[in-house]
């Protein structure tokens, strides 16, 4: 069994110029590789295995076999094994919290670590629900016995994002194995390594061929795994441009898809509401411990016109007292922007918030003095305010530290604004009255809406977009049920 390893630089070091086929780790068939980034300080801490369509192929090839020795075990078989792949992922959470805060960024303390360890429940969880995999009974007539069953689809296409990229991996691969299907996942360029250690880790219990990770470029390693012929579901998660690729590849083969795209998530602060309360959910929904790199994050917060200047004042306070740093200290709230494209993409929403006459640029917390820092990819926080709901910043999804502050005036015009956006991917409503949350929990247009608290997403809970938010859900059961499977419609004459 391999020992945690809480040396990030070490493991990455171990794990470096590999995929993951077939319980082995094989570098790239081309032989070529690309340097992972270690943002906080600008120098490479890695590289990965660039894939191909050679690599592509055997690891397909390799998931058929294994799928079909797979799904031939009882459910409970394969549900007792995904979750001791969780209990397995808990003793390793400190070693793949150091990791992905080192390649991605993110502060280990707020961040890393928590994904680390949620990582390994959404497997415990999944890995539960194996007996739940089941159809029903149908009253046709009476001499037959007429129900569905619940079948795997076979070989899973999984594409994933950078900014939680081992738990929304988990989301995907967890009950697509339950479910009795094999997995190729194809990790995102900025954060390989740590996906690559836990497919690493949970091929010490999985069957070899079944969970295979490659690393590369989207179109050169994502287009062909998309494409492939045996890839019988894709599911990806990223941004709205690649979730039209990927539809397009999924409809050339008719084969189902799931997609998780971005979002412009609304906030909206009603004059009543517990501001406070309001406060912490923005600091959370914002996820600024995150540099706001997240797909739900509460990105246009509408305020009532009479706490409108308050609640700027008691966030921007809030925001200053968090301290930007090294992604790998303790005493770190928030640490960097993943990559330079992404660092380049918030500077240029800033830009554009800047040329605008009246808009308000409120930039919270201090970057890091540390010299070793000084090429770190550190953005501090801002909140916006001055800008219209029509303004591209308010628009475009941003994935960076910007939340924009709109106040308003009634209810109805508060719906409108919130509703006004390509996305629907999550909204709350903060008040403290009852048939005013109601009324928004009907009307807010989206796929996960809150009633005075931002949570962040549960394995439980289905998650998921309208409009250009995407397509289906993911987690819960029903996610694994509706996602994972194909249900079989069985007649048995036995008159
Ligand atoms: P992206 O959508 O390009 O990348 C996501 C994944 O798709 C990566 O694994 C990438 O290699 C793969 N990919 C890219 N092009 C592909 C192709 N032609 N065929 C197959 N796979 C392909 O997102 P990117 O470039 O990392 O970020 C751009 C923006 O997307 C962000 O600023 C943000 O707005 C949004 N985004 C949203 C996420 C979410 O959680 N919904 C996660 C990451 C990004
Ligand atoms: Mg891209």
């Amino acid at each position: 069994m391999l020992v945690p390893n809480i040396d990030p630089h070490a493991l990455a070091a171990e794990l470096s110029g590999y995929h993951l086929i077939d319980g082995a780790l094989v570098p790239a068939s081309s032989g070529e590789r690309f340097n992972v980034l270690n943002p906080a300080t600008g120098d490479p801490m890695g590289y990965a295995a660039a894939g191909d369509a050679a690599d592509v192929e055997v690891a397909v090839e390799s998931a058929s076999r294994a799928q079909k020795v797979w799904a031939a075990k009882t459910a409970r078989e394969r549900g007792k094994l995904v979750a001791e792949c969780g209990r397995l992922l808990e003793q390793h959470v400190e070693e793949l919290g150091r990791l992905v805060a080192l390649e991605s960024g993110k502060a280990l303390r707020t961040e890393s670590r928590v994904e680390a360890s949620v990582l390994a429940d959404a497997f415990i969880y999944f890995g539960g629900l194996a007996s739940e995999l089941k159809g029903e009974t149908i009253p046709y007539n009476n001499t037959s016995m007429t129900m569905t069953v619940r079948e795997p689809v076979g070989v899973v296409g999984a594409i994933i994002p950078w900014n939680v990229p081992m738990y929304l991996m988990a989301l995907k691969v967890a009950p697509a194995l339950v479910a009795g299907n094999a997995v190729v996942v194809k990790s995102a360029e900025e954060a390989p390594l740590c996906c690559l250690r836990v497919c690493q880790l949970l091929n010490q219990i999985l069957p070899p061929g079944l969970f295979n990770i490659l690393s590369g470029d989207g179109p050169t390693c994502g287009g062909p795994l998309a494409a492939h012929k045996d890839i019988a579901k894709i599911t990806f998660t990223g941004s709205v441009e690649t979730g039209r690729i990927i539809h397009r590849a999924a409809a050339e083969k008719l084969v189902p898809v799931t997609l998780e795209l971005g979002g412009k998530s609304p906030m909206v602060i009603m004059g009543d509401a517990d501001l406070e309360r309001a406060v912490d959910g923005a600091v959370t929904g914002m996820r600024f411990t995150r540099q706001g790199q997240s797909c739900t994050a509460a990105s246009r917060i509408l305020v009532h016109r009479s706490l409108h200047d308050e609640f700027i004042e008691r966030l921007s306070a809030r925001v200053d007292a968090m301290r930007i740093g090294d992604p790998l200290d303790e005493a770190t709230d928030i640490g960097t922007i993943v990559s330079p494209n992404q660092f380049e993409r918030v500077a240029y929403y800033l830009e554009k918030a800047r040329e605008t006459a009246g808009a308000n640029i409120r930039e919270c917390s201090a970057l890091p003095t540390d010299p070793k820092l000084s090429k770190g990819l550190f953005v501090r926080p801002v909140i916006l305010s001055g800008v219209t709901n029509q303004h591209q910043v308010c628009q475009e999804e941003i994935f960076g530290p910007v939340t924009c502050v709109i106040p308003f005036d009634t209810y109805e015009e508060a719906i409108h604004i919130a509703n006004d956006t390509e996305y629907a991917l999550a909204a709350t409503i903060w008040t403290r009255d009852l048939s005013t949350a109601m009324r928004g929990v009907n009307e807010l247009h989206a796929g996960f809406v809150q009633v005075n608290q931002n949570v962040v997403v549960q394995p439980m809970l289905p998650y998921g977009g309208f409009k250009s938010s995407g397509i289906g859900k993911e987690a819960s059961l029903d996610s694994m049920l509706e996602h994972f499977t194909h249900r079989k419609t069985v007649i048995i004459n036995m008159g």
